[in-house]
C-alpha cells in the first residue's frame, strides 16, 4: 500500500543534491568557528534576512529557547500567543530552563495586535515580573499555518519597543509566510530583534535551524547555545544541505500551498466535513471531524489503515501538512480516502 504522509513537513527527506553536498563540504570545528560551511550558511542567512549575524542550531526548539535565554533574565515575563508552539509544544523549556513566565495573548487566527500587547501589559508594580519579550509565530502552526503580514509585525513591534521589550519571531515556517504574501523575509526582520527559522521543515534539509539577529545578540546566543549543548563540531555536514535548502527550496513552497488549497477545497466538497478556509493560507489544512461523530484520534487511526497519515490535533481537529514529495495526485487520493471514511 502506498502511504501518503501528511503528518508534517518535518517528514521531508533531503534531496539527492543535499546528500551529495555533504560529501564535498569543507569541514572544521564549528565550536572554534572553524567550519567554513557553517560560516557560509550563517553569513547567507544573515544576508537573506538583512540582519547582522546568524547562528546555526540543531533544532527550532533550541533556537527559540536560546532566543528567550538571550533576551530575558530568569523571572521575566514573555508575551506569547495562547497556542504558540513555544508554549504548547516545547516541553515548557521557556519556564523550566529559561525561568521565564508566559503571559498569554489570544490571537485571531494566531495573529495579535499592538493594542493586544498594550492591553496585556500591567505596568510597573512591585508585584509584577518585568515584561521583556514578545514572541510572534509566523506562520502560526496551531492556527493552521496562518500568516502574519509585515504590518501586523510592525504594529506589535512598535508597541513592544515603546515599552522597552524585544520581539522574537518563531519563524519555523517564515518562508511559507513570505512566499504566500510574495514579500521578502527582510520585511519581517526589519521590525524585530531576532528570528529563528527551520531548514528541516518545508525546506527539506535533514537537520537544523538558524537564529538571526544583531552581532551582539548572536555573540551572546552563541554562548547560550554552548551552555545548552548545542555547540556542534564538524557541523558543516548539516550546514551544506542547509545552504541548498535556503538557496534552492524556498520558491517551490508555493506548490505546497497550492496542494493545501486543493486538499481543503476537496474536503469541503465532502458534505459532512468542515474546513475553515480562512485558515488555509500556506501548507497546513485543519479538518474538523466532529460531524462524523469521531474524535481526531479515531479519524487518524482509520485514515492510517487506508494509507493516509495525518496528525491528531486534539479534540476533533485533524491536521494535514503538504510538503516536498507530495504531488497533486496524492492530494486526489487523500481526498478519496477521506471520502471513503465518511
Ligand atoms: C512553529 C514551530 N516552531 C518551532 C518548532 C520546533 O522545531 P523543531 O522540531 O526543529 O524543534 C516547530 C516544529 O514543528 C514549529 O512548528
Amino acid at each position: 500500500m502506498r502511504i501518503i504522509d501528511l503528518r508534517s513537513d518535518t517528514v521531508t527527506l533531503p534531496t539527492r543534491e543535499m546528500l551529495l553536498s555533504i560529501l564535498d563540504a569543507e569541514l572544521g570545528d564549528d565550536v572554534a568557528r572553524e567550519d567554513p560551511t557553517v560560516n557560509r550558511l550563517e553569513q547567507l542567512a544573515a544576508e537573506k534576512f538583512g540582519m547582522e549575524a546568524a547562528l546555526f542550531t540543531p533544532s527550532g526548539t533550541q533556537s527559540n529557547l536560546i532566543a528567550v535565554m538571550t533576551h530575558c533574565h530568569r523571572g521575566d515575563e514573555m508575551l506569547v500567543e495562547s497556542e504558540a508552539h513555544i508554549y504548547y509544544y516545547e516541553v515548557g523549556g521557556m519556564s523550566a530552563i529559561a525561568g521565564v513566565i508566559p503571559r498569554l495573548i489570544r490571537g485571531k487566527y494566531g495573529v495579535f495586535t499592538g493594542e493586544d500587547v498594550r492591553a496585556a501589559l500591567r505596568g510597573n508594580d512591585l508585584h509584577f515580573p518585568p515584561s521583556t519579550l514578545v514572541e510572534i509565530e509566523n506562520t502560526h502552526n496551531r492556527a493552521g499555518g496562518t500568516v502574519w503580514k509585515p504590518d501586523d509585525v510592525k504594529s506589535v513591534a512598535s508597541v513592544a519597543h515603546d515599552f522597552g521589550m524585544n520581539v522574537h519571531i518563531d519563524g519555523a515556517r517564515i518562508f511559507n509566510a513570505a512566499v504566500a504574501l510574495d514579500v521578502d523575509v527582510k520585511e519581517y526582520a526589519r521590525h524585530v530583534d531576532s528570528i529563528s527559522f527551520c531548514l528541516s521543515k518545508g525546506l527539506c534539509a535533514p537537520v537544523g535551524s538558524v537564529l538571526v539577529g544583531n552581532k551582539e545578540f548572536i555573540e551572546k546566543a552563541r554562548k547560550v547555545r554552548k551552555m545548552l549543548g548545542g555547540g556542534m563540531r564538524q557541523a558543516g555536514v548539516l550546514a551544506a544541505p542547509g545552504i541548498i535548502a535556503l538557496t534552492k527550496m524556498v520558491n517551490r513552497l508555493k506548490e505546497d500551498h497550492d496542494n493545501a488549497k486543493k486538499l481543503a477545497r476537496g474536503l469541503t466538497q465532502i458534505s459532512s466535513l468542515k474546513v475553515d478556509m480562512k485558515r488555509v493560507q500556506t501548507n497546513i489544512v485543519l479538518l474538523d471531524v466532529s460531524p462524523l461523530n469521531m474524535t481526531s484520534v479515531e479519524f487518524v487511526n482509520k485514515a492510517r489503515e487506508k494509507g493516509l497519515l495525518a496528525t491528531d490535533f486534539g479534540g476533533t481537529i485533524v491536521r494535514f501538512v503538504t510538503h516536498y514529495g507530495i504531488k497533486e495526485e496524492d492530494i486526489d487520493e487523500a481526498i478519496r480516502i477521506v471520502e471513503s471514511i465518511c
